[in-house]
């Protein structure tokens, strides 16, 4: 019995001390991830805090525009930051990003340098064209713009800061990012840096300066709101190269009346802007108008109307109203709202219609399309135009605001035709003209007092 009882005393003692091993060695990983953790957060505040006075030193208005801390942030509802530790901006990413409105900013690259090594860091400015001078036609101009700089500390935190200019559209505009052959790759770690895979398009954000983990921030004042505008951002350039090749060869209509109507047509679409954006209705510039875009960054001066698409989920019934009160009263209204809907607006004086078509989507052949349909208001005849699916992305047109499938050539092919689309064609039949128009069947009879008004 007391050789049993030893062995069972040995037994016990073995399973304790393994157990107790076990456990040592569990508390000690722990602690050692704890260690790095709470480096890493260090290694991030320092860079944030140099980096930000850098910022104080330049007189450059940085703000927090990281998404990962700005989401942070707005789980807490902002009241935030005040409590020990780093828990906001130290995010545990390698980049962290800012932003600053530098439109009034008097840029010097000598000066970014040197203030840059003082705190220890290194930085790579990110420069290129100015594209408001493309805008007013300026050819290769040299004028170059800081468009991205790119801040890294001793222990390799990266601290981006996007640069933001007012476009004349009124939103504010950041250029994609292209990192020059010759620059520092541990600079740009692939897929980290939160800006710049696109240019962007933003309004400007309200800010407010608050006291974050011990650093004076200027903080988005709505941080989910801003992450929402972050998030529908992209913005495409107009081919401004490849538009000034198209007056090459199809010089500009300078007629008094093909220039009255550019100069209508800039007046409705501004209108259209304004009025849609005031009811958060997105819409995107569609059939002459989108081609005019993409193949001539301007109004194709043959073309009679402006036309704008919007998804039908996004139809009001309020807004024949709101473009009445902007001064285009509603003309003709097409289809209903399950099926065709299309309005027509006009001010009272004549001059450029606006078309708006709603766009429908459904499935075919296991692809998700989209369409939007034409009634002939004689005959009560139906026609459907398909369209490849798209996302919506911004860009200007004439100084107004707008968004263009991200897809463009896409859209403009499928309506024009694969090819077709590249030059001007004046003679054109909505009917029959377009690449993919296809007859719908007729209006019943009956519904015409419905689906065929004019006012
Ligand atoms: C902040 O923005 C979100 C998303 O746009 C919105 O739903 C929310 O109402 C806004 N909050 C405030 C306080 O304005």
């Amino acid at each position: 019995m007391p050789r049993l009882n030893k062995t069972g005393l040995l037994a016990v003692l073995v399973a304790a001390s393994s157990a107790f091993l076990l456990f040592q060695l569990y508390y000690y990983r722990q602690s050692s991830n704890g260690g790095n953790t709470s480096r890493q957060k260090d290694n991030q505040w320092e860079a944030l805090r140099r980096v930000m006075a850098v910022a104080r030193k330049l007189a450059l208005p940085i703000f927090l525009a990281d998404p990962t801390a700005l989401s942070l942030i707005g789980q807490t509802g902002g009241s935030a930051g005040l409590g020990r530790g780093c828990s906001f901006l130290c995010t545990g990413r390698p980049v962290t990003a800012f932003a600053a409105i530098a439109d009034h900013w008097k840029y010097d690259r000598q000066a970014v340098a040197t203030v840059a090594s003082q705190k220890g860091l290194e930085v790579e400015q990110v420069r290129g064209r100015d594209p408001r001078l493309l805008e007013e036609g300026a050819e290769l101009s040299a004028a170059q713009i800081p468009l991205h700089f790119l801040f890294r500390s001793t222990h390799g935190h990266i601290v981006q800061v996007v640069l933001l200019y007012q476009r004349s559209g009124g939103y504010l505009w950041h250029a994609p990012l292209r990192l020059a052959p010759s620059a520092d790759r541990r600079l740009a770690p692939p897929n980290a840096l939160p800006y710049g895979r696109h240019a962007g398009a933003y309004r400007r954000p309200d800010l407010v300066l608050t006291m974050l983990d011990g650093l004076d921030v200027q903080v988005p004042r709505n941080s989910s709101h801003f992450l929402t505008l972050r998030s529908e951002a992209d913005f495409i350039e107009c081919r401004h190269k490849e538009a000034r090749a198209f007056y090459q060869l199809y010089p500009e209509d300078g007629s008094v009346e093909a220039a009255e109507f550019r100069r209508a047509a800039r007046s409705v679409l501004s209108v259209a802007a304004r009025t849609l954006d005031s009811l958060n209705v997105p819409f995107w510039i569609s059939s002459g108008t989108c081609l005019g875009w993409y193949r001539q960054c301007g109004f194709i001066s043959y073309s009679r109307d402006v036309d704008v698409g919007v998804s039908i989920r996004h139809y009001r019934p309020d807004l024949a109203t709101a473009f009445a009160s902007a001064g285009l009263p509603l003309k003709h209204s097409f289809g209903r709202v399950e099926d065709s809907l299309e309005l027509s607006f006009q001010s009272p004086g004549g001059g450029v219609k606006l078309d708006v078509f709603f766009f429908y989507q459904e499935e075919s052949e296991g692809v998700s399309v989209v369409w939007n349909g034409g009634t002939q208001a004689k005959s009560g005849r139906k026609f459907k135009y398909v369209f490849p699916s798209f996302k919506l992305c911004w860009a200007e047109l004439a100084g107004v605001r707008v968004r263009v499938p991200c897809t463009t050539l896409d859209y403009v092919r499928a309506n024009y035709g694969h090819e077709a689309w590249s030059s001007p064609e004046t003679a054109w039949d909505w009917k029959t003209s377009p690449a993919n128009v296809m007859e719908n069947g007729v209006w019943p009879r009956g519904d015409w007092g419905q689906v065929i008004q004019s006012y």
